[in-house]
């Protein structure tokens, strides 16, 4: 369902001379699997899930998810697409402040096929725990609770893809380990791909086969010593 095949991604650097960053020759997810990358802060992975998201545009290559290129895409259909078949828990969950937990959730659907469906969005709040905060903005909210509104998001369109950027990077080991747990869950009730990135070994420790970030960056790989 996601095939990346020689992506490139550079920023300008201090000088102005493009810095390479990301270098993918090769990768590929199955309807459903999961993989775990593990990587150090610094090393690409919030470039290399942002350019899968369609977040950011690739220098090269290509990028598809269920068959269309999400890089060969201009911008509003790299968001229609990402609407449509993904879903992404950011590290800073990145919940909308002025809307409340219910509508933060029913927003993740809005722009997607299966448009606003409040049921849905109370359904999941109930199963991650928060059926009694529907109403709150996440400022009153714990931090572990704002996760969880996150992880409630990112699965309210029935993604195909759920991307998760140490998505326990803000958490306590217990609401971590539940976080990751309830992620995983819904992803394999619904056959729906997983994509996880974390340098917390706790956390890719509950994976039975985790993978070097940094094996498959070639753009670091080159500039080890
Ligand atoms: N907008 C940007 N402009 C310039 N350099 C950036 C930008 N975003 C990230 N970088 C650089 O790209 C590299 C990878 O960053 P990032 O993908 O955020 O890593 P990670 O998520 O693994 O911590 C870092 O060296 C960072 O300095
Ligand atoms: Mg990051």
């Amino acid at each position: 369902m996601l095939d990346v095949k020689d992506v490139v991604k550079s920023y300008p650097g201090p000088d102005g001379a493009r810095v390479e960053v990301l270098r993918v020759e090769k990768f590929l997810l199955g309807a459903g699997q999961e993989r775990a990358l593990r990587g150090e802060s610094g090393c690409g992975k919030t470039t290399f899930l942002n350019l899968v998201a369609g977040i950011l545009a690739a220098d090269s290559g290509s990028i598809r998810i269920d068959g269309t290129d999400m890089a060969a895409l201009p911008e509003s259909a790299r968001d229609r697409l990402r609407a449509a078949k993904l879903g992404y828990i950011f590290q800073t969950f990145n919940l909308l402040q002025g809307y409340t937990v219910i509508e933060n959730v029913v927003l993740g659907m809005s722009f997607s096929p299966l448009g606003s469906d409040f049921r849905h969005a109370r359904e999941l709040l109930v199963r991650v725990g928060l059926g009694h905060r529907l109403e709150h903005f996440p400022r009153q909210l714990s931090t572990g609770q704002q996760q969880r509104v996150a992880v409630a998001r990112a699965l309210a369109n029935r993604p195909s893809l759920v991307l998760a950027d140490e998505p326990t990077g803000n958490l306590d080991r217990r609401n971590a380990r539940e976080a990751l747990a309830l992620i995983r869950e819904a992803c394999k009730e619904n056959n729906t791909a997983l994509l996880l990135v974390s340098h917390d070994e706790e956390v890719l420790g509950q994976f039975g086969n985790v993978e070097d970030f940094s094996s498959l960056n070639l753009a670091m790989a080159a500039r080890q010593p």
